[in-house]
C-alpha cells in the first residue's frame, strides 16, 4: 500500500498564488474605475480575466469593451488593500454589503494612485504600476457550471514598461521585475531566483 501523503479537503477559497492586477475600466461618465483581481493569465497576446458578475468591472466591460491591466509591485500592496473593501457599484449590491464593501467613485484618490492617460484605449493607466497593458475585450463568457463569474478574453494591444524593468528593447528583466502575489488572501513578493528555463 502506498503511504497516504495527502488529505482530501474542501477549501473555502482556492487562490493558490497568482499575481495581483489592477484592472482599469471605463465608467459611464468617462471616469476610470479600478478593480483589484488575482484571476488572470496571459498567453501570446491573449489575456484572460475572471470577474465576479456583481462588480462594477464586468458592468463597465460590457458597456465599454476596453481595459488596462496594471501590474503592481509588492511595495504597492497597501495601496491595493485600500481598494479591497471598495466597489464602483452604486448602490452596493446586497452580497457586497453583507461583506462590508462600500461605494467609492474615485478609486485613484482612495488608494493614493495616479491616473495616466492611455494611448489606445479610454480607461486610464495607473502611473505607479511598472507594467501596464492596454487591452480590447474580445469575448465575455459565463461558465455553465458557475454563473457567478464571467470569463473575459482580452487582446493585449499595447504594453508599457517602466525603463527600470526593461532588459532590452522587447524584454522585461526578470531580475528587476517582481509581481505582487495573492496567496490564499495574503500578499507576498517573490523569493530568490531558482534558475531559468532553456528558452530564457
Ligand atoms: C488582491 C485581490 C484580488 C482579487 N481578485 C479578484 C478576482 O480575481 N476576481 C474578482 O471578481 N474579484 C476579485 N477581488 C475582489 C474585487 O476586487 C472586489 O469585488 C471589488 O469590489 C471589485 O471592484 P468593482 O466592483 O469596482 O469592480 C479581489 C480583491 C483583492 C483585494
Amino acid at each position: 500500500m502506498p503511504e497516504i501523503t495527502h488529505q482530501e479537503i474542501k477549501p473555502k477559497i482556492l487562490y493558490y498564488g497568482t499575481p495581483v492586477i489592477l484592472l482599469s475600466t471605463r465608467n459611464e461618465d468617462g471616469s476610470t474605475n479600478i478593480s483589484p483581481l488575482s484571476s488572470s493569465w496571459a498567453l501570446g497576446s491573449c489575456i484572460v480575466l475572471g470577474l465576479g458578475i456583481g462588480g462594477k468591472a464586468i458592468e463597465n466591460l460590457k458597456s465599454h469593451p476596453e481595459c488596462v491591466v496594471n501590474v503592481p509591485t509588492p511595495e504597492l500592496w497597501t495601496h491595493v488593500e485600500k481598494l479591497a473593501p471598495l466597489t464602483g457599484k452604486n448602490p452596493v449590491p446586497d452580497n457586497k454589503l453583507q461583506n462590508s464593501f462600500r461605494y467609492e467613485k474615485d478609486k485613484f484618490a482612495a488608494a493614493d494612485l495616479t491616473a495616466q492617460a492611455s494611448v489606445q484605449v479610454k480607461p486610464d493607466r495607473i502611473l505607479e504600476c511598472p507594467l501596464q497593458i492596454e487591452c480590447a475585450v474580445r469575448n465575455i463568457r459565463i461558465p455553465e457550471h458557475d454563473p457567478h463569474f464571467a470569463i473575459v478574453e482580452a487582446e493585449a494591444l499595447k504594453v508599457h514598461a517602466h525603463p527600470g524593468i526593461i532588459l532590452d528593447e522587447d524584454r522585461i528583466n526578470p531580475e528587476a521585475w517582481s509581481p505582487l502575489i495573492y496567496n490564499f488572501r495574503h500578499y507576498f513578493g517573490l523569493g530568490k531566483e531558482l534558475g531559468k528555463t532553456f528558452r530564457a
